[in-house]
């Protein structure tokens, strides 16, 4: 009976929000509207009005994210963001910096303070990023509760040459292999009782640091299986043969190492909110002009880390009706510095989409700012490359960018073409950002590496050991006075 009731009133309170948002259609999704199940360092979701005529709307919403301390005697410390973008979409993201109870999201008109979208409430604890508590969720139910996807085209063909890998007769070899300290640094890796340890090899084993921080974040929100692997901390792809699998930020059509998201796209959403100004969600929301207002021109800055962008300097001067393109710094070519400079003054990256093109050509491999510039609004022209990342392989030319050869030959032409094909050149870009909002944005990249663990897992048949001059990479502890996990994984291990 009281069932009946319950439902009853479930279905009226559902109907009226059905209602009053009639008029005008909002549709919300995102991690962050789960913030118990899916942590990340900032929590995001996206409220989008469905009604192209109220374009003004989403300029007057209201959003408060709040919750309570455990005491529940005040509010608990959020820090709450809101990003217009320029496609009729508002990116939320918000930043716990201690465990919430009682969390409330709402988003409101600012006229009347009515309701837009359906009130959210979690009960808690919702905890902070930082803070140690993995889920009492084997992995893959994880990965489900996360709403990973597991199917990641580049991961199959990645791992399609790896069925079966057994460490204890790979390691010697291994190390043979890569422990050249002036031409390459890598790390071997295992995790075991989701503790994290390493050896690398190399001169330069600074980026270890990117490695470290995933991995770290992953082992606080779940129990990854043991699992060994070796991780190249540089941008070039190492492996020729598929003898020893290793681990790679950047991939080529000649090489067969198994990629991940690049430290640089990781990082932006580890430290999301945090250190990093530059991610994924604020490049979406830091746009200072409509597209009519954009200037009519390629737009590009960078390095001289590649004979081709200094190509790109003689075609935008032959073309500087078409063109605004320098060189920000010589260190490759220093001495055709008189002739390609003087180097130009650094331009904040938000300010390159104040132009419609974008180009996209290599540095000393694949260059890393492509997912930023296909979140950006603008066109992207990409140039053939054999480098690739992770999420190239579901891209599609004219889909998503214009292709432009390697030796740029038809860069000209093809910039011509967008000039004279606004709706079609509207239509990749928004190809493009919805493209990134499905597939690359911090809940992504989390997942794509906690998938790949987990099947790199599957295929390890030695058994993961701490090998000899490792390492434990520990957890910066968080204060676990005030922030407790409630999580207790150890009931569930000793029935
Ligand atoms: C709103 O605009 C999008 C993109 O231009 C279009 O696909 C959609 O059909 C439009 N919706 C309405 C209700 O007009
Ligand atoms: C790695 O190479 C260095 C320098 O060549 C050498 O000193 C070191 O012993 C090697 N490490 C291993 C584990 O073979
Ligand atoms: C090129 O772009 C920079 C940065 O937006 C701007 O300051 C400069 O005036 C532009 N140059 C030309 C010739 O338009």
């Amino acid at each position: 009976m009281s069932g009946h009731i319950i439902l009853f009133i479930f279905t009226l309170t559902f109907n009226c929000f059905l209602f009053s948002f009639g008029v005008q259609n909002f549709k919300t999704w995102g991690p962050g509207l789960k913030p118990d199940l899916i942590i990340l360092p900032a929590r995001y979701f996206f409220i989008q009005s469905e009604d192209n005529s109220t374009d003004g709307v989403l300029n007057n919403i209201i959003v408060r994210v709040n919750g309570l301390d455990k005491s529940g005697n005040r509010n608990c410390r959020i820090w709450t963001n809101v990003l217009h973008t320029t496609d009729n979409i508002v990116i939320v993201r918000y930043k716990l910096y201690e465990v919430c109870y009682s969390l409330n999201i709402d988003v409101i008109s600012k006229q009347d303070h009515s309701s837009l979208t359906p009130p959210v409430h979690i009960k808690g604890p919702v905890y902070p990023d930082d803070v140690v508590c993995p889920s009492k969720e084997p992995i893959d139910k994880w990965l489900s509760l996360y709403e990973c996807k597991n199917h990641n085209p580049q991961m199959t063909k990645d791992l399609a040459k790896f069925p079966s890998i057994d460490y204890d007769k790979l390691h010697a070899g291994a190390v043979i292999a890569f422990n050249h300290s002036a031409s390459m640094s890598v790390c071997n890796y295992v995790v075991i009782n989701n503790q994290v340890y390493r050896r690398c090899y190399g001169q330069h084993t600074g980026f270890k640091m990117f490695m470290d921080n995933i991995l770290l974040s992953l082992t606080r929100k779940v129990h990854l299986p043991d699992i060994e692997f070796w991780s190249n901390l540089g941008d070039w792809p190492l492996t020729q043969s598929v003898q020893y699998p290793m681990f790679s930020w950047c991939g080529s059509d000649d090489t067969y190492d198994i990629l991940m998201p690049t430290y640089d796209i990781t990082e932006s959403s580890l430290e999301n909110m945090g250190r990093v100004s530059l991610d994924m969600l604020s490049v979406q929301g830091n746009n200072q002009h409509r597209w009519h207002q954009k200037h009519s021109k390629a737009f590009w800055r960078g390095r001289d880390s590649n004979r081709d962008r200094l190509n790109l300097i003689d075609i935008g001067r032959a073309h500087p009706d078409l063109f605004n393109v320098s060189l920000t710094n010589f260190f490759f070519f220093k001495n055709e510095e008189d002739k390609y400079g003087p180097k130009q003054k650094h331009v904040s990256f938000f300010e390159f989409f104040d132009y419609k093109y974008q180009l996209n050509l290599d540095g000393t491999v694949a260059a890393y700012r492509f997912p930023y510039l296909l979140a950006g609004d603008s066109l992207v022209f990409k140039q053939d490359s054999k480098y690739y990342e992770h999420f190239y392989t579901q891209l599609r030319p004219w889909e998503h960018y214009v292709p432009v050869k390697k030796d740029l030959s038809d860069l000209v032409h093809r910039v011509k073409w967008a000039m004279e094909h606004e709706d079609e050149v509207k239509d990749i870009v928004r190809n493009a950002r919805a493209f990134v909002r499905d597939n690359l944005m911090p809940r992504d990249i989390v997942c794509y590496h906690a998938v790949l663990f987990n099947e790199w897992s599957k295929r390890t048949k030695s058994k993961v050991r701490v090998r000899d001059g490792m390492e434990l990479v520990p957890q910066k502890q968080s204060d676990l006075a005030t922030n407790p996990c409630e999580n207790s994984r150890t009931v569930h291990e000793e029935l």
